[in-house]
């Protein structure tokens, strides 16, 4: 009895005292798991989606979308902040979009990261091609091609590509209207191919121009290559590339006829016995990566440019007025070059700002060379780590109102990497001078030579382009100011 009255108290004392247990037990636990989370594997926020294929649905279907492939780093970047991590084509994506952050990754003497682009992306641009090399190989081939942007090619290529864009705007006037993205294309492609190889036939440009695009089209396509996919268009359009390329090449060794371009400085360097000589991949996967590299990205900033002032008035107004005394100035019809081009100052502003506000390229890849720690999160060696260059322009501590169109802000010095238009560190873009005076150029003689208002004002962006390109490829309505742009 005395035992019945003293058991009840001590069972619910010998539970209590084992539940007290428990709970320390795995509070300890938590905490101990939670500390070696923060030392060893703090990993950043984020979902690696479904097993094998990830979030690659969701990428790819961002593809289709008005806001564009951005909107799939958009939507985590509100979700996770910062830096976040997901799943694209079998690894592991981290995206980090601060002014450090981007400092270490692609500051030139980084060790812990090299450039790294998927692999259907090196299928399409050729293993040779820069965008694809890592260390000593990049370094050789960056060399070789930055040699190649010499003061009298840049300067040639700024006529040629002036001529192209007064011709175009000559043609114009017969339909009052003009889509600045389809001529942006046409212009930038045959400036660039007239640069790198000579080519001025206009069927041999349009069938290139053809395969290219479907080769850009294929960098964002899930690499299948089965027959009808447009990976698989894409690939077989860089096998009509490369064929055509290296006809070029046979032809240009069997004749003795002279070019002043990129092909030929190359052919002549590795006639020189001191100079380590380059394969003919090596020459047909770059001339294939500088016209990707150029054309659409130039084209589409341009496309954006002219948007942006349309929306500002005031800004359009102050540069039109400027640009017209200077080409007083310049006596008229005279061809732009780097020299006249250095005088102006407020247009340079102008394609600064659209730079920011667009961020053509919207983020750049890197892979970790081993673990390591960023922004207190844990790297793991392979992942791909990508600066988000478009979430850093329109962050509000680097930049206010970030999203108003306002070319002074250039007036002041910007802190160091919060302008990454063209990257930064050993990777910087080699077009950089020719991008921003192709800008300068069609800006200087559309302001001069028309008055015009944008006349679809929608935002979407293109399906399946790997650069934010406008869908209304941006159609303006104009009437002229000037005539007497004629070529010299
Ligand atoms: C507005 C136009 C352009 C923009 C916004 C742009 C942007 C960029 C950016 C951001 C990079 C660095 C990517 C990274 O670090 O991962 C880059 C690299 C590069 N760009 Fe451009 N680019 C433009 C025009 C051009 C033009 C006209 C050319 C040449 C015809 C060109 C050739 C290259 C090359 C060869 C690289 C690779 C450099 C290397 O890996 O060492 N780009 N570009």
């Amino acid at each position: 009895m005395a035992l019945s009255f003293i058991n009840p108290f001590h069972n619910f004392f010998l539970l209590l005292f084992v539940l007290l247990l428990t709970v320390l037990f795995m509070i300890l636990k938590i905490q101990s798991k939670k500390k070696n989370q923060s030392i060893f594997s703090n990993s950043p926020p984020g979902s690696l989606g479904f097993p094998l294929i990830g979030e690659t649905l969701a990428f790819i279907s961002a593809n289709g979308c008005i806001k564009g492939l951005y909107d799939f780093v958009e939507r985590r970047h509100l979700k996770y902040g910062k830096c976040f991590k997901t799943k694209i084509f079998g690894e592991t994506h981290v995206f980090l979009s601060s002014t450090e952050s981007a400092k270490s990754i692609l500051s030139g003497d980084s060790i812990d990261f090299s450039k790294r682009y998927m692999r259907s992306i090196a299928e399409l641009l050729g293993d040779q091609s820069i965008l694809c090399l890592s260390y000593q190989n990049h370094k050789f081939m960056r060399g070789i091609i930055s040699n190649l942007f010499t003061s009298n090619s840049m300067d040639s290529a700024i006529k040629n590509f002036d001529e192209l864009v007064i011709r175009t705007m000559a043609e114009w006037q017969q339909n009052e209207t003009a889509v600045v993205l389809n001529d942006a294309m046409k212009i930038t492609f045959n400036a660039i191919c007239k640069m790198l190889i000579s080519l001025d036939q206009e069927e041999e440009l349009e069938a290139l121009q053809k395969d290219v695009s479907e080769i850009s089209e294929a960098m964002v396509a899930f690499p299948l290559k089965w027959p009808g996919t447009r990976f698989f268009r894409g690939i077989k359009a860089r096998e009509r590339v490369m064929k055509a390329l290296r006809r070029k090449i046979d032809m240009r060794r069997r004749s003795s006829a002279y070019y002043e371009d990129f092909l030929q400085s190359l052919l002549a360097r590795n006639d020189m016995q001191n100079e380590e000589p380059l394969s003919d991949r090596q020459i047909e996967d770059n001339i294939l990566t500088l016209i990707i590299a150029g054309q659409i990205t130039t084209a589409s900033a341009i496309a954006w440019m002219v948007k942006y002032l349309d929306e500002n008035q005031q800004v359009k107004e102050t540069l039109t007025a400027k640009q017209l005394e200077l080409q007083f100035k310049f006596t008229g019809n005279a061809n732009l070059k780097l020299e006249t081009l250095s005088e102006m100052s407020y247009a340079s502003k102008i394609v600064k700002e659209s730079l920011r506000m667009a961020t053509i390229v919207s983020w750049f890849p890197r892979v970790a060379l081993r673990d390591c720690q960023i922004e207190g999160f844990h790297i793991k060696k392979g992942w791909i780590v990508n600066v988000d260059a478009r979430s850093i322009h329109h962050d509000p501590m680097l930049y206010a109102d970030p999203f108003e169109f306002n070319p002074s802000r250039f007036d002041v010095e910007l802190k160091a990497c919060s302008f990454l238009a063209f990257g930064t560190g050993g990777r910087t873009c080699l077009g950089i001078n020719l991008a921003k005076a192709f800008m300068m150029v069609f800006l200087h003689r559309l302001v001069t030579t028309y008055r015009w208002r944008v006349a679809d004002k929608n935002p979407s962006i293109a399906k399946w382009s790997i650069f934010p390109m406008l869908r209304s490829g941006c159609p303006i309505k104009i009437a002229p100011i000037v005539t007497h742009n004629v070529i010299p």
